[in-house]
């Protein structure tokens, strides 16, 4: 039987989550996405228009197949923490059943289990003020979006995980050393997600023969990472830097017979590899996907 993944955080083609599906679907995996709710409907329509069919086009010219979206809003654990003004909000309530644990009830109903989980969705409200800055508010949310929405995902998933599962975050080098810029506590709640990658990985590795990795990915020209703001100038400085001095990304149409790779892809590749039988003695671990940059000491 081919594996089945959930994927948390996609609404477009440009970010990781896509990747991240098309290589899962390339290696045969079946493909479910979780879309935040209030960029479900462009989605859903994008998809159903064709516009990203060519984005879709998988090595073998075949076309990426979603069995079903899912909206989806990871800062939810269930209908009793929804704040009255969010349930009567005109995009939300065209939506039904997108907290965490009724979008995994809906998943069991609907398949029984799955046996890839992805959490590639992050949100700091102040992303773009300085920590000092930051209020306790704006700290929280990027925290509560960005870190425990991982917790909040596995804990609800793990019931319905087949056991030699696997779980992949994305992270950011900003958790470790100093990236000015990267605020809002937006560098704290990845730190917290790779302290959590460790944790999770012993309790899950114990108690679910589930692996829990996450991928310290170089930057791209993401709808988030065009919010925060510096996306340009670090995708510049590490195309500078870094030991492998790469192209990031060739915007959206690229061929896949060209010889060189793209992040972006290469994201998407080591998403496929770490939740495949090739990993399967890999959990725990921040693996980074930056072309090196994250083993300079200094520019140069
Ligand atoms: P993206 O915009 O494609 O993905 C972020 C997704 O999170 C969006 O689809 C957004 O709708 C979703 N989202 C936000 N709040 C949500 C919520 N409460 N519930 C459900 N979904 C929600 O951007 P990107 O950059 O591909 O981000 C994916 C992951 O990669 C994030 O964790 C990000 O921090 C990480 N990352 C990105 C880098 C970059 O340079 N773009 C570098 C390193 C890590």
């Amino acid at each position: 039987r081919g594996k089945r993944a959930f994927i948390a955080g996609v609404a477009d083609d440009n970010g990781y989550g896509w990747a991240i599906a098309k290589s899962l679907a390339a290696a045969g995996a079946e493909i479910l996405v979780g879309t935040w709710v209030p960029a479900l409907n462009i989605f859903e329509n994008s998809l159903r228009r064709g516009k990203f069919d060519e984005s879709r086009t998988l090595p073998n010219g075949s076309l990426m197949e979603i069995t079903k979206v899912y909206p989806l809003d990871a800062v939810y654990d269930s209908p009793e923490d929804v704040p009255e003004d969010v349930k009567t909000n005109k995009r939300y309530s065209g939506s039904s059943n997108w907290t965490v644990k009724e979008v995994v009830e809906t998943v069991k109903q609907d398949f029984g289990s799955i046996d890839i989980l992805v959490h590639s969705l992050a949100n700091g409200p102040e992303v773009s003020k300085s920590l000092l800055e930051t209020s306790r508010n704006g700290y929280l949310a990027a925290i509560s979006a960005s870190s425990y929405s991982f917790v909040s995902l596995l804990k609800h998933f793990i019931p319905i995980m087949n056991p030699g599962g696997a779980t992949i975050s994305l992270t950011y080098i900003a958790s470790e050393r100093i990236i000015p810029g990267y605020g809002g506590g937006m560098s704290s709640a990845k730190a917290a997600l790779e302290s959590d990658t460790k944790v999770l990985a012993f309790e899950a590795g114990r108690k679910h023969k589930i692996r829990v990795n996450t991928i310290s990915a170089g930057p791209l020209r993401s709808r988030a990472a065009k919010a925060i703001g510096f996306i340009d100038m670090m995708i510049d400085y590490s195309k500078a830097n870094a030991p492998l001095q790469k192209e990031l990304s060739a915007g959206k149409f690229f061929s896949f017979a060209m010889h060189d790779m793209y992040l972006v892809e290469e994201v998407g590749d080591t998403a496929a590899f770490l939740a495949s039988p090739l990993a399967s003695a890999i959990t725990g671990a921040v693996v980074y996907v930056d072309n090196g940059l994250n083993a300079m000491g200094v520019g140069v």
